[in-house]
């Protein structure tokens, strides 16, 4: 049987297991009009789904947010992931799942009451980060943040990020730190931001203008718990300048050492000292989770 991602694989899509290639959604559908719906991606160690408690809060506090129901109970959800990653054989993998707020033939920016809303989850296979990024990092420049004012949720309205990604490739970077008009640093277009100074991680404060990222929770819990200080403050663009070290932190990436920042070295130009010291701890972790310690 070929396994190879996209030709085969299995999605769930509103109460079915079926092949990706025959899943379709109505044109109709507020998602695909509208951009009306929430998402998560939730990364999946040895077939175990990681931090999912905490992920399938996030996604509650999305739905709620934006007054779609939550169409599914826990157990429900917890089902259906875990019945997606035994159909597919890869050791570690990451679910997307996204819930639209559901068909609505008229079209219409008020929505009708009483839609059904639209579940849909796929999985594929989680591959480690390239060896020559944990060796040599990445290279980010800053950018305005564009983004809307509620980007504590998870939308699926994701076109101020493609088009931020597209601003930062077209200066032949690998991603974008992004400033908020107060002039503080959100975050990555898909990630989190940290810097680290004088021994210090340091990281935005949460609220509307970035998302509580999971793996940002993890990190805090793995600084707290090794004593590594970590404090959540305000970091403006010339603290970003001046930092030790950056980081970038999402669920498929861990943590990513950024060692070149508009153009210049980040500190001494590599990884530093304080990431190693959390991926080593982060991968401990992650060991720990997948032998049931933790
Ligand atoms: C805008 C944004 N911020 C932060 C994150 C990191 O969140 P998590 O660690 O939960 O993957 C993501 C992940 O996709 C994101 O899209």
């Amino acid at each position: 049987m070929n396994h190879s991602p996209h030709t085969k694989q299995t999605v769930y899509l509103n109460g079915e297991f079926i092949p990706m290639a025959d899943s379709k959604i109505s044109t109709q559908d507020r998602g695909f009009l509208f951009g009306d719906g929430v998402y998560e991606v939730i990364p999946v160690y040895n077939g175990q789904l990681f931090s999912f408690q905490e992920h399938l809060q996030r996604l509650k506090n999305s739905l709620n947010a934006v007054s779609i129901q939550n169409p599914l109970s826990d157990t429900q959800w917890l089902d259906i992931l875990n019945n997606l990653i035994q159909k597919h054989p890869w050791k570690d993998q990451y679910i997307y799942l996204q819930v639209t707020r559901g068909i609505q033939m008229q079209r219409d920016h008020l929505p009708a009451d009483n839609l059904t809303p639209t579940v849909y989850a796929y999985t594929n296979p989680l591959k480690p980060v390239p060896e020559h990024i944990i060796k040599h990092g990445i290279r980010v420049i800053t950018l305005e943040d564009i983004r809307w004012l509620k980007c504590d949720i998870k939308a699926i309205t994701l076109l101020p990020n493609v088009m931020m990604k597209l601003a930062a490739k077209a200066q032949q970077a690998d991603d974008a730190i992004l400033i908020s008009r107060e002039g503080y640093i959100t975050e990555g277009t898909a990630s989190n931001a940290f810097i680290v100074k004088n021994g210090t991680i340091i990281t935005p404060p949460n609220g509307q203008k970035l998302l509580p990222g999971i793996t940002r929770l993890v990190i805090e819990r793995i600084a707290n718990s090794h004593k590594i200080p970590l404090i959540e403050q305000d970091i403006t663009e010339q603290d970003l300048a001046q930092a030790d070290e950056i980081w970038l932190s999402s669920s498929t990436k861990e943590a990513l050492p950024v060692t070149t920042l508009n153009g210049h070295a980040v500190g001494t130009g590599k990884p530093g000292a304080i990431w190693h010291k959390i991926k080593t701890f982060y991968q401990e972790h992650k060991q720990a989770f997948i032998e049931g310690k933790s």
